[in-house]
């Protein structure tokens, strides 16, 4: 059979395209058994650390990785019935522009990855992978339920963290918009000290000067709160 040039191009288009499908089916199932490997981990009890409003943070490998589940809200048909902060994709986006931030001996958990999946019931969540870090939470603390690092500075501590807040706006241009004790860490490793949970954060970018005054003074509003209640209360050492 005679075979003209454009059926020979056609052909190798063709075996091009199988190679690209070949790989894209492989593509898939990795991705599949990752995100099974990761349901995995977040089944067992036994790897639950804690949770807030938004979210659920479970151990995903001993050597310091762990994974922030949110339940998406953010495409439910009543969105706008929540007072649902940033996306998680741009939480994750704050995280990975604070990887590299720090002041002082504050900084955030890095970012490892972010992702969307769907759950066995078809329900969209989503995954901020990030750094473990070895701390208790100040709201643990202020509630008894944890005990203080024996060589934690409290006033030391809100001095530090103040600093890091006036940073973040400065430096960074953006605001923590969640900065209660529940969302402060210290390490049990001296000197350690971190602010999580971006999950209410906002740019300052491109927002008027009194829309910047404002946001940036609700930070402040909730930092001095917080650091009076937790200054207040007389801890047992
Ligand atoms: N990187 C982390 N390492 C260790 N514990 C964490 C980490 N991130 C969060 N946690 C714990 O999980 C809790 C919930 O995480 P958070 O990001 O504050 O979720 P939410 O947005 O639901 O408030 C925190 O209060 C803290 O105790
Ligand atoms: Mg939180």
């Amino acid at each position: 059979m005679e075979r003209n040039f454009e059926s020979l191009v056609a052909d190798g288009v063709d075996s091009e395209n199988e190679e690209i499908e070949r790989q894209l089916e492989m593509e898939t199932r990795r991705r599949a058994e990752y995100v099974a490997f990761i349901e995995e981990k977040i089944q067992d009890p036994k790897n639950y650390i804690d949770k807030g409003g938004a979210g659920k943070v479970y151990r995903l490998s001993e050597k310091g990785v762990c994974i922030k589940i949110i339940v998406d809200r953010h495409e439910q048909p009543n969105a706008h019935e929540y007072n649902l902060g940033t996306h998680p994709e741009s939480e994750a986006h704050f995280m990975e522009v604070l990887g590299s931030f720090g002041v002082g001996s504050v900084r955030s958990p890095k970012l490892l990855e972010y992702f969307k999946a769907y759950d066995k019931e078809g329900k969209l969540y989503h995954a901020i992978i990030m750094e473990e870090i070895d701390a208790v939470n100040l709201q643990h603390i202020m509630n008894g339920t944890k005990e203080m690092p024996k060589n934690m500075d409290p006033e030391a501590f809100f001095d530090e963290i103040e600093e890091y807040i006036d940073a973040l706006h400065i430096k960074m241009e953006m605001t923590h918009g969640d900065n209660e004790l529940r969302n402060m860490m210290v390490g049990r490793e001296e000197g350690r000290l971190y602010m999580i949970d971006f999950g209410r954060s906002e740019s300052l970018r491109g927002k008027t000067k009194e829309q910047k005054e404002r946001l940036k003074k609700k930070d402040w509003d909730i930092f001095e709160r917080v650091r009076k209640e937790f200054l207040e209360k007389k801890f047992a050492k």
